[in-house]
């Protein structure tokens, strides 16, 4: 059981700093096969080569921006294309800002939502049904964000 095509993976996005870096340290640990999500290429590239040496998994990386409209949908597809199941899907990549709602550029309260809102949902939408046919939903989903769409959807998760 303890090969690399009987090991769960898990689709981490942000996983390059802070909270979804440490997540991506603890899957690995338990031996989980990875799908790392990130802009950064070049971390991710040497991310990928570190937990390669550390840890007997496969690791895939995908560089993406989640704040430009359709990434969710290229991240999905470059998984399916991979052939690779999603069992555990960590939406952790996020972002906040602070000041005055009247002075923020439209641009970036548009990125603040296609990250921590759109890109997220579809993300959820697109990897649940897969989850649901194998029975694995939650604790399988994790929405970090701090936002109410995540929120509405880990409550249904949970409730389900
Ligand atoms: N830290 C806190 O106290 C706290 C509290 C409550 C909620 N949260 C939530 O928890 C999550 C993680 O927080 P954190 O503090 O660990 O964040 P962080 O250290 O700033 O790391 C953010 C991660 O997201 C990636 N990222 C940022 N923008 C992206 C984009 N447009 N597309 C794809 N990836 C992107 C970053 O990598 P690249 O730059 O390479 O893209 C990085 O890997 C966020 O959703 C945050 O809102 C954090």
């Amino acid at each position: 059981m303890n090969n690399n095509k009987t090991r769960k993976t898990a689709l981490i996005t942000g996983a390059t700093k802070g909270i979804g870096y440490e997540l991506t340290k603890l899957f690995a640990g338990d031996s989980y096969n990875l799908v790392l999500v990130a802009r950064n290429k070049v971390r991710l590239e040497e991310m990928q080569e570190d937990l390669n040496k550390k840890h007997n998994i496969n690791v895939t990386i995908i560089a993406k921006d989640l704040s430009v409209p359709n990434a969710a949908l290229e991240i999905f597809r470059e998984t399916i294309k991979k052939q690779i199941v999603v069992d555990v899907l960590v939406n952790n990549a996020g972002i906040g800002d602070f000041g005055l709602f009247n002075n923020k550029k439209l641009l970036k309260l548009s990125q603040i939502m296609q990250i921590n809102i759109v890109s997220l949902t579809e993300l959820t939408k697109f990897y649940l049904k897969g989850m649901v046919y194998r029975k694995e939903i939650f604790s399988k989903n994790l929405n970090m964000t701090e936002n109410a769409a995540s929120k509405e959807i880990s409550n249904y998760l949970n409730s389900n």
